[in-house]
């Protein structure tokens, strides 16, 4: 006990030596990049354990930024034209207010919401929108650089081209960065957001050496370590906002590089929850999933009108998860959401397919027609209207890329087989039907 309580006190006497010499120096920061978010407001989902989302990007954020910190956004508001993009851009900009995001990139992706929505956006986000390559109008406002502690944050487009189709003054990257170099105020740490890729990053701090760091866009997963080039180093956050990168910045340095996947292990934020919330309720009221295209087919009838002549396969079926593939959406509010609703129901994209619960409860979940088509002619007369054979292809519609990586067609056949014995051998590999016929 004795030695235990010496040890503690020479603990207190360390952090007090710790605490005066350190006082000393400049104040530690912590600097926080997100972003890429590219329309990712929410992981799908559909493999776990899954990653990003900006629920869990904002309590990764929170987490992070004790003390001085400055948070960055890497951009990524708008990927495609349309009311879904600009609702997912008005619930991102709120997002990051909500996370006292200090500036966010203007990406020329960004250029298909239009002057009307990019000027209201600005207004949410309330200074924080950073572009040098504009220049600021009344229209759209953005700002050049900010200022915060010790650095100084710039944004910069490599291709100003759409928004001088917006009637915008835009100039390209060399000559914006220049342009944030030279008026840099004296002894700032200059970092410099922009929506090129790696190359472009690495001819800017070529041009500009004084960057101390550059933020670029990058597929797949961040880098396992920044870049060096001279002394600027490059980052990227990766991917649909999977990642948030830290730096830690002491004593004019940055280091302590982290570049953090947003695992289950990260809950959602309440506030951003409500925020999301509030998106896919905004999504469902304007019925956007009502005004998806849909095509003349043959008729669906729904799963239970095969029940009287196909018992066995039907209990294989309602045994499935394809069974309640609905009810998983329902879960977590996206059952109006047509980012999410083709893959689990009947022929969203027939006139004859599915169009809500209420509407058509037969075509609910992923039902027998998911893979096997339009049954109506086969159910009333089964001899007459016989089905094609049906085989991989019927799977990867939906089970395809980040929804199904792992996805192996006589693994996943074992799983829901069905139909007369002669198909039991197709799972144990002694015959492969792969291909439809
Ligand atoms: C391209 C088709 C497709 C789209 C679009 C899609 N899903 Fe899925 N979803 C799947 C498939 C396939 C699975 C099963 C994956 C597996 O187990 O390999 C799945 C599974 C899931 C699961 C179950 C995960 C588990 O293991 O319990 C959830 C939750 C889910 N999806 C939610 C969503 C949400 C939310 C969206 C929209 C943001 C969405 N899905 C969009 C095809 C899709
Ligand atoms: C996830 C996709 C999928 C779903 C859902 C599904 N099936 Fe199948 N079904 C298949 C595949 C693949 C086969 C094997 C290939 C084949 O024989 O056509 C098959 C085989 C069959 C067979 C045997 C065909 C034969 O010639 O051997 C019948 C009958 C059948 N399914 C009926 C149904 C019924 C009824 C339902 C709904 C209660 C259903 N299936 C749901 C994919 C599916
Ligand atoms: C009235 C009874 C009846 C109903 C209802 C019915 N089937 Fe069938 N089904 C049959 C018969 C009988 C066969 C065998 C046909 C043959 O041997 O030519 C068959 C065969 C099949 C096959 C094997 C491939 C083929 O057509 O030869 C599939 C797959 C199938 N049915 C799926 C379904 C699905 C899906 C539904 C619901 C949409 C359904 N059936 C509804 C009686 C029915
Ligand atoms: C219309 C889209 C769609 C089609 C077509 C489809 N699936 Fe699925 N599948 C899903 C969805 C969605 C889920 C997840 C359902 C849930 O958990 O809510 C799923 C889940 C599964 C699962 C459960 C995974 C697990 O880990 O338990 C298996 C197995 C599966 N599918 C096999 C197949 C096979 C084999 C085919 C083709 C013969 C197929 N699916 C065709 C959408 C589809």
């Amino acid at each position: 006990m004795k030695a235990a309580t010496l040890f503690a006190a020479l603990g207190v006497l360390s952090a007090v030596v710790g605490f005066s010499s350190q006082k000393a120096s400049a104040p530690e920061w912590t600097v926080i990049i997100g972003g890429q978010t590219d329309g990712y407001l929410s992981p799908c989902g559909c493999t776990k354990p899954m990653s990003g989302g900006i629920r869990r990007r904002v309590s990764a954020i929170r987490q992070l930024a004790t003390g001085n910190a400055l948070i960055l956004d890497s951009g990524g508001l708008a990927v495609a034209a349309g009311p879904q993009d600009e609702m997912k851009a008005d619930a991102l900009a709120e997002t990051l207010v909500s996370a006292k995001a200090d500036a966010v990139l203007l990406s020329g992706a960004d250029a298909v919401l239009g002057v009307a929505n990019l000027s209201s956006l600005i207004t949410r986000l309330d200074g924080r929108l950073l572009s040098g390559s504009l220049t600021p109008s009344d229209r759209l406002p953005v700002v050049p650089s900010i200022t915060k502690g010790p650095f100084t944050v710039g944004g910069v487009l490599v291709n100003p081209a759409a928004f001088r189709a917006l009637g915008e003054s835009a100039r390209g990257s060399a000559e914006a960065a220049e342009e944030f170099i030279a008026q840099l105020p004296s002894g700032a740490v200059p970092i410099l957001l922009t929506d090129g890729g790696k190359e472009a990053a690495t001819t800017l701090a070529e041009q500009n050496p004084d960057l101390r760091l550059v933020v670029f866009r990058q597929t797949g997963e961040p880098l396992a370590a920044p870049i060096p080039v001279g002394k600027t180093l490059l980052v990227a956050v990766g991917e649909q906002g999977k990642h948030v990168l830290r730096f830690k910045f002491q004593d004019g340095a940055l280091t302590e590089y982290r570049a953090i996947r947003l695992g289950p292990e990260y809950d959602d934020d309440p506030k951003v929850a409500v925020i999301y919330q509030t998106y896919l309720r905004r999504v469902a009221d304007a019925g956007l999933l009502d005004a998806l295209p849909r095509t003349v087919t043959d008729r669906y009838v729904g799963s239970e009108a095969c029940l009287p002549c196909h018992t066995q396969e039907h209990a294989i079926w309602k045994g499935s998860r394809h069974a309640t593939a609905l009810k998983t959406l329902e879960a977590d509010g996206h059952q109006r959401d047509p980012d999410c609703v083709s893959c689990h129901v009947v022929g969203l994209d027939s006139e004859s397919g599915f169009r809500s619960r209420e509407k058509t409860p037969t075509l609910t979940d992923v039902g027998c027609e998911s893979c096997h088509g339009p049954g109506e002619r086969h159910a009333r007369e089964p001899k007459r209207f016989p089905f094609k054979k049906a085989g991989e292809d019927s799977c990867t519609g939906c089970h395809r890329g980040s929804t199904s990586p792992n996805f192996d067609f006589l693994t996943y056949w074992k799983k829901i087989q069905h139909g007369p014995v002669e198909n039991q051998r197709i799972s144990s590999g002694q015959e492969k039907i792969k291909k439809s016929r």
